[in-house]
């Protein structure tokens, strides 16, 4: 990957989730440009050239391009997918597997063309499933193919932590593995206020109460906005993980990694610690785990399974 002076990133997908990526994007000052695709005429050029009119006045030589042409992707070093269809409420994410199929498969045909080398950060829904779907289709190695969603739901657990215990967020480290998705597994052994164990702060039954919470996070924000789902987290989920690539961060976050053997499973994405860095996914990292997240990781890797079938179900893998 050159130097950041000449990197290019694209966002696939200029609704709220890639527009807020875009915009991050520029503020951190992460890429030469930030190329934006959406398949809606003008929207895409109408983001960028708000975006580029905020320069002046956040200081950011990053520049925004729209584009409804594949090809204005071309040489990117990274992508953030984001397009797709985000639920309704009362929708699960496994409800978009079909709708959500069709566009993965079809921006991983552009990016297999136009960008063979690049990195790949799959934003959209249902994550674990459409993640596993980009690789396929791009037959790129897996440390270049990654989902986010472990960065969003430990980031929402990390909250409700610190609304608990009173303790500032600042302070607070939570990781939350698994799918994105009603199975994910909150793990609260792995979880400290600056080192301090949750465990020793607050008791089983009120950090039960703050997992459930986290893992129907997403569906309390759709329930709230009636049309839409929540977008300023996710995308700083991300951009965080995209910056860790593109500055060599090595930064250890959890995200939908492919494992070959890791906790046990072969052949799946799923939700797992990963230090990220200039090749991607540089390493998975186990943790030991308890009988009950055992058994919590077999049932959401089972989840996970039972989309990819139905995705081959529908012809789509
Ligand atoms: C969420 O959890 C959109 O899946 C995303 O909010």
């Amino acid at each position: 990957m050159g130097a950041i002076a000449s990197r290019k990133i694209t966002v696939v997908g200029a609704g709220f989730v890639g527009m807020s990526a875009a915009q991050k994007c520029a503020e951190k000052n992460l890429a030469r440009e930030v190329c934006l695709l959406d398949v809606l005429e003008g929207r895409p050029q109408g983001i960028a050239l708000d975006l580029n009119h905020a320069a002046a006045i956040e200081g950011y030589t990053t520049e925004v391009v729209g584009t409804n042409e594949p090809k204005g992707t071309a040489g990117s070093d990274l992508f953030i997918m984001t397009a797709g269809k985000p639920r309704k409420p009362g929708m699960s994410r496994s409800d978009l597997l079909e709708v959500n199929g069709k566009v993965v498969a079809s921006v991983a045909e552009t990016i297999r063309t136009w960008s063979p080398d690049a990195i790949v950060i799959v934003v959209t829904n249902p994550l674990d499933t459409m993640v596993h779907l980009m690789r396929a289709k791009l037959g790129f190695p897996s440390r270049r193919v990654i989902g986010m969603a472990g960065v969003l739901d430990s980031a929402r657990f990390s909250w409700f932590i610190a609304q608990a215990t009173g303790a500032s967020v600042k302070d607070v480290d939570a990781m939350v593995l698994g799918a994105h998705g009603d199975s994910m597994v909150p793990m609260p052994g792995a979880c400290t206020v600056n080192g301090v164990p949750i465990t020793q702060l607050l008791d089983a039954g009120t950090i039960a109460g703050l997992a459930d919470r986290t893992r129907s996070g997403g569906a309390e924000i759709v329930k709230l906005l009636k049309t839409g789902s929540a977008f300023y987290a996710p995308a700083s989920g991300a951009v965080a993980m995209a910056a860790s690539i593109l500055l060599d961060e090595k930064r250890l976050l959890p995200c939908a990694c492919f494992l070959n053997g890791q906790f046990g499973f072969e052949g799946v994405y799923t939700g797992v610690p990963a230090i990220l860095g200039a090749e991607g996914v540089e390493r998975i990292v186990e943790l030991p785990l308890d009988t009950e997240a055992r058994i919590q990781m077999q049932k959401t890797v089972g989840a996970i399974d039972a989309d990819i079938q139905a995705l081959r179900d529908l012809g789509l893998l």
